[in-house]
C-alpha cells in the first residue's frame, strides 16, 4: 500500500527530483467515497459523499521558463511536460497528465491569467487509482490550488471554494468525460467527521455528521475502472442518454403545465421554478416513458425533429441498443436515487443506521438494474459484504469496477473484514487469505478536512 509521506520527505524528494532549489508550496486534496446519489450529479440532482483519509499531494514551485514539469513518486506514472498557454493540447486519452492540463487551462480561463507561469510539480498519491475514489479530481483540485497560490490567488472563503469547485467540474471535462460536479465539490468543501449533501446549479453544501457507532468501510473489487480511459464510453452513456431524457421530459412538462417551460437539467423539475413533488415527477416520467425502451425514431417523432439532430444535440455517436434506449429504467433511477439521498440525509441526522443501510442496498439494486453500472465483481463483493454483516452495501463512484461502500458496526469491523476476505478475495478472486485492511483491499473511511495548501 502507498503510505502518506511527510511534508519534509516530500520536500526532500522534490529537491532530488528537480534541479534549481526547493519547493515553495504543498497542496493536499483528499479522495472521496459516495454514500448515496450515484450518477445523479450531472443532472443537477443531489449526492451524499464524504472525504476520505487518502489524498493526492503535490509539492510545487514556479519555474522561470513557462513549462510545466510533472513527476510522480509512483513510477507507474511516467514524467510529463507541457507548455502553459490559454489552450493546452491534450496528451493521449487516459494519460494522467491530462488532469493537470485540465486544471491549468481551467484556472487560466477563470482568473484571466495572461503571463503564463511554468511550474515544477511532484505528485504523491495514496488514493487507489481507477477505483471510484476520485483520485483524478483530487489531482485536478490539488494542481489548481498549487497553481493559484503560485500566481498569487488565495482561495480564502467558502464562497471562493464553491466557485472554484463549479469551475473545476467544467474544466475536468477536458479529459473527455461528461462528469458532474460531485467530486470537485466534496474535495473542496468536505469537513472532518461529516458527509455532505450537495446540490447543484447553483452548488450548495450541507454538512451532516456521520454515525458514531457505525463506519463506512470501502472494499476494492480490484477491477480497475478508468473512466477517462477504458471505461469512458460506458460512463458517458449515462450523461448522454440523460440529455435525451431531459428533452423528452421537457416536452412532456410543456404539454402538462405550460408551453414556455425550459428544463436545463432534470433537477430543475424538483428544485427549479416548477418545484414538483416526487409523485408529480413520477407521473411526468410515466407519461414521458410509457414503454421500457424508446427508439431514436420514436424520440425524433416525439420531439418533432430528426434523428440526426438528436445525435448532434445530445447523443453524439452513442450506439442505439436493440429495441431502443432503456430510458424508462434510467429515468426511474434518477427519481428513486434522488429520494434516497434526501432520506439518507435525514437518517444521518436522526442516527438511523438501519434505514440508511437499507437505502444503500436499494441504491445498489437500482444502479445495477436501472442504470447498468454494476458488474459481476461488484455484485459478488456487495453480496459477500452483506453476508459478512454489513447493514448496507453498494458500489460507489462511476461503477463498472472499483470499490463498494459498506455500513458496518464499529465493533464488527474485524469480523466483517474476515468474512469478505474469505468469500470475495479468497474464494472468488483466488487471492491468498490475509488481512484485507493491512493489504489495502479494504479501508475504514474517516471523513477528513477539505483540500488545502501550505507554504513550505
Ligand atoms: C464519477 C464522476 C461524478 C459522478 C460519479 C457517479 O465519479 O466524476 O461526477 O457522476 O462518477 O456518481
Amino acid at each position: 500500500m502507498r503510505r502518506e509521506m511527510s511534508n519534509l520527505e516530500l520536500a526532500r524528494t522534490f529537491e532530488r527530483t528537480f534541479a534549481g532549489g526547493p519547493a515553495t508550496v504543498i497542496c493536499r486534496a483528499p479522495g472521496r467515497v459516495n454514500l448515496l446519489g450515484e450518477h445523479t450529479d450531472y443532472n443537477g440532482l443531489p449526492v451524499l459523499p464524504m472525504t476520505i483519509d487518502r489524498a493526492i499531494t503535490v509539492v510545487a514551485r514556479v519555474n522561470a521558463d513557462g513549462r510545466f514539469r510533472l513527476r510522480n513518486t509512483d513510477p507507474h506514472f511516467s514524467a510529463g511536460e507541457f507548455v502553459n498557454a490559454a489552450a493546452i493540447p491534450p496528451s493521449r486519452q487516459g494519460s494522467w497528465i491530462n488532469y493537470s492540463k485540465a486544471a491549468i487551462e481551467g484556472v487560466n480561463g477563470y482568473l484571466g491569467v495572461e503571463g503564463f507561469a511554468g511550474m515544477d510539480l511532484l505528485y504523491h498519491g495514496t488514493i487507489p487509482p481507477a477505483a471510484g475514489l476520485s483520485s483524478s479530481s483530487a489531482m485536478v483540485v490539488a494542481t489548481a490550488l498549487a497553481y493559484m497560490r503560485a500566481v498569487g490567488h488565495e482561495v480564502d472563503s467558502e464562497r471562493r471554494r464553491i466557485e472554484l469547485a463549479a469551475m473545476l467540474a467544467q474544466a475536468e471535462r477536458y479529459v473527455g468525460v461528461h462528469g458532474g460536479g460531485m467530486d470537485q465539490a466534496i474535495i473542496l468543501l468536505g469537513a472532518t467527521g461529516c458527509a455532505c449533501k450537495i446540490d447543484f446549479f447553483p452548488l450548495r453544501v450541507e454538512r451532516v455528521p456521520v454515525f458514531d457507532d457505525y463506519v463506512f468501510v470501502i472494499c476494492n473489487s480490484l477491477v480497475m475502472a478508468d473512466k477517462s480511459g477504458s471505461a469512458i464510453h460506458r460512463y458517458n452513456e449515462g450523461p448522454l442518454t440523460c440529455r435525451l431524457i431531459r428533452a423528452l421530459v421537457e416536452k412532456q412538462a410543456r404539454l402538462a403545465y405550460d408551453e414556455e417551460i425550459e428544463i436545463e437539467h432534470l433537477g430543475d423539475l424538483w428544485y427549479g421554478p416548477l418545484c414538483l413533488t416526487h409523485s408529480e415527477v413520477e407521473a411526468l416520467f410515466a407519461e414521458a416513458f410509457p414503454t421500457p425502451r424508446t427508439t431514436l425514431a420514436q424520440a425524433a417523432s416525439l420531439l418533432d425533429t430528426t434523428e440526426a439532430e438528436i445525435r448532434r444535440k445530445w447523443l453524439g455517436d452513442l450506439p442505439e441498443p436493440e429495441g431502443g434506449f432503456p430510458l424508462q429504467a434510467r429515468a426511474r433511477h434518477q427519481l428513486t436515487e434522488t429520494a434516497r439521498v434526501e432520506q439518507g440525509r435525514d437518517c444521518l441526522l436522526a442516527g438511523d443506521a438501519v434505514t440508511f443501510g437499507a437505502l444503500m442496498n436499494e441504491s445498489h439494486r437500482s444502479c445495477a438494474e436501472n442504470y447498468f453500472v454494476s458488474s459481476e465483481h461488484l455484485d459478488r463483493l456487495v453480496n459477500a459484504a452483506r453476508s459478512a454483516g454489513s447493514l448496507g452495501s453498494r458500489l460507489t463512484g462511476a461503477g463498472f469496477g472499483g470499490c463498494t461502500v459498506n455500513l458496518v458496526g464499529v465493533e464488527d469491523i474485524g469480523r466483517f473484514g474476515a468474512g469478505v476476505a474469505a468469500a470475495y478475495y479468497q474464494a472468488f478472486l483466488g487471492r491468498p487469505l490475509c488481512d484485507p485492511y493491512e493489504n489495502d483491499w479494504m479501508l475504514v473511511a474517516r471523513p477528513v478536512g477539505p483540500a488545502d495548501c501550505e507554504d513550505l
